[in-house]
């Protein structure tokens, strides 16, 4: 008999059809609840999860001593407790790389647009307000040929950089290590975090969460950027404390800011919605039609290998 495979959202059809050797079940479009997901799970082989889902050691459980693999359909994976997998013999994968460019266009996306004030404008001349050109209206910060700071030099902070590289910018990181190969590459300039926060015209996040860089960037950080830097966050959302964002952002300590991931997805802290140098996205880093594609393929893939006694391409826990 094959054996099950749980599916927790629909995903593109590409990677279900990788799984066609098992007896796989799709959840649902949306996010299933914690008891659907406890229920759904039981006597499973394989878990392909995504980001929204909490997949701990009460879900390894309720799967039971069949599941082998959790496959993450998403670069990050604080989502998944690895400790929990790891005592159990589970194997938790996840899909770096296939996403690195689509996630470095949003935040390119996100810088442009909080720079240049995008939203606002565009808010205003959907409610019909745009009432003339003007020598003074809407007034942005200029990208090309300023600062770029980038906290988190991984494969998706240097795809950033690459993209800033085209707007002449200087290229500043932070990093947990220092990275020779790529600083020699891009033309990038290690600091130490305060420096750069002090420095950048643009910071841009691009840490996975942890214990270490949960509210990496809260109010003592934003008070030492300058008034005109923009904070850009395609990374997880509490690596940003956002209520503190939320009050430098209304009182206008930083001029902007780029965000395409919350501390309580869906929800967004409230004193967010109402200033109009917020540019929010609702988690679309790495949301584009080949890229999600190649995420479910390469989850779906891992699954595979896993449940045929194989290597998988992409684990995070050996
Ligand atoms: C990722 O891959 O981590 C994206 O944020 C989607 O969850």
């Amino acid at each position: 008999m094959a054996e099950k495979v749980i599916v927790t959202r629909e995903i593109p059809a590409s990677g279900l059809s990788v799984l066609e050797p098992f007896d796989v079940t799709v959840l649902y479009e949306r996010p299933p609840e914690r008891d659907e997901l406890l229920e759904a799970v039981h006597g499973v082989s394989g878990i392909l999860s995504t980001a929204t889902e909490k997949v701990d050691g009460e879900v390894m459980d309720a799967a039971g001593e069949s599941l082998k693999v959790i496959a993450n359909m998403a670069v990050g994976y604080d989502n998944v407790d690895v400790e929990a997998a790891a005592e159990r013999g589970v194997v938790v994968t996840n899909t770096p790389g296939v996403l690195d460019e689509t996630t470095a266009d949003v935040a390119f996306m996100l810088l442009l647009a909080a720079a240049r004030r995008l939203g606002e404008g565009e808010r205003l001349l959907r409610a019909g307000r745009w009432e003339w050109w003007g020598p003074k209206q809407l007034l942005g910060q200029d990208v090309w040929g300023k600062r770029l700071g980038i906290v988190g030099f991984g494969r998706i902070g240097q795809s950033v950089a690459r993209r800033a590289r085209g707007f002449g910018m200087e290229i500043l990181y932070h990093n947990r290590s220092r990275n020779p190969e790529a600083e020699k590459e891009l033309d990038a300039r290690y600091l130490d975090l305060d420096e750069l926060l002090e420095t950048a015209d643009f910071v841009s996040i691009h840490t996975p969460l942890t214990d270490e860089t949960r509210h990496l960037i809260g109010a003592p950080e934003l008070e030492k950027m300058k008034p005109s830097a923009v904070l850009v966050n395609t990374s997880r959302g509490p690596v940003v404390d956002e209520a503190a964002l939320a009050d430098a952002l209304e009182e206008r300590r930083i001029f902007a800011a780029g965000l395409d991931v919350y501390e309580d997805e869906p929800g967004v802290h409230p004193k967010l919605l109402d200033p109009e140098n917020a540019v929010l996205a609702p988690h679309i880093g790495s949301a584009s039609v080949e890229t999600r594609d190649r995420m479910a393929v390469l989850a779906a893939e891992n699954i595979v290998a896993v449940l045929s006694g194989e290597e998988p391409k992409t684990p995070v826990n050996g």
